[in-house]
């Protein structure tokens, strides 16, 4: 079957556009498959980034038809047939060229998170004892391949550029990894509120719905983290016994 394809071309310093392609599909085809053949037989300079081609490494991000996807793992079969597919880059990161996004500010705020501090061994042995219940709860964050749809989809980020105020919710699930780990004992709270910025998230859910892992973002890292915040800064007995000591 030919399908037609509308892929963004341009650098940050062009104004870009979307260009036409026509090529014969074939069964099982994903839309990377799509583009590497557009690249291979028409289009030699389009710039694109993956690797895995299994939906692993986080790095084919694209918004594919509007809604920020994996280009690995969309099957052309998913997406309505007899219609141009659109295929743009992250919106909400600097373009370099053509699909391919300066996506290096996410790297920098990770940095700033202090790393995980376990607390002393409790057994003689020098190995420590944890409850399986604890270590589920932290294994769901795991599963993050920073693909950075999530990041890309955020109003707060997308939108209204508050990338000075706001980590994203990439980052809320890396701090959820890290204050919900058994072991750790360092306090990232403080840092959550103000440099995390956790407050500019008004749980719109849309981080949860793109996210090609399953992770319950919003429910399982951001709400629990909020509670957290409240528990420390806005408990008006906490408070009170804070103006007494
Ligand atoms: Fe991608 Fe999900 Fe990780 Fe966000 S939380 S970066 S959507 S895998
Ligand atoms: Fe953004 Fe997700 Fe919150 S999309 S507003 S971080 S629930
Ligand atoms: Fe690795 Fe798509 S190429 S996730």
């Amino acid at each position: 079957m030919n399908a037609e394809f509308q892929i963004w071309r341009g650098g940050k310093d062009s104004a870009g556009r979307f260009e036409s392609y026509s090529i014969e599909t074939t069964e099982g085809m994903v839309v990377l498959d799509a583009v590497h053949h557009i690249q291979s037989n028409q289009a030699p300079d389009l710039a694109v980034r993956w690797n895995c081609k299994a939906g692993k490494c986080g790095s084919c991000s694209a918004e594919i038809n509007g809604t920020p996807k994996l280009m690995c793992m969309t099957r052309l079969s998913e997406l309505p047939v007899g219609q141009p597919v659109t295929i743009a880059p992250l919106k909400a990161f600097p373009l370099i060229r053509d699909l391919v996004t300066d996506v290096s500010w996410n790297f920098r705020v990770k940095k700033k998170i202090p790393p995980f501090r376990p607390r002393k061994p409790d057994a003689p042995d020098g190995t420590w004892r944890i409850a399986q219940e604890d270590i589920d709860r932290v294994q769901e964050f795991r599963k993050c391949i920073e693909c950075f749809l999530c990041q890309d989809v955020c109003h707060v980020l997308r939108d209204h550029q508050q990338f000075e105020s706001f980590s994203g919710p990439r980052y809320m699930v890396y701090l959820a990894a890290l204050e919900m780990h058994p072991l750790d004992v360092e306090d990232r709270i403080p840092l959550i509120k103000k440099e995390n910025g956790i407050g500019l998230c008004n749980i719109t859910k849309c981080c949860t719905a793109v996210c090609p892992e399953e992770i319950r973002i919003t429910d399982n890292a951001i709400i629990p983290l909020k509670e957290r915040v409240v528990d420390r800064f806005y408990d008006p007995i906490r408070k009170l016994f804070n103006l007494f000591k």
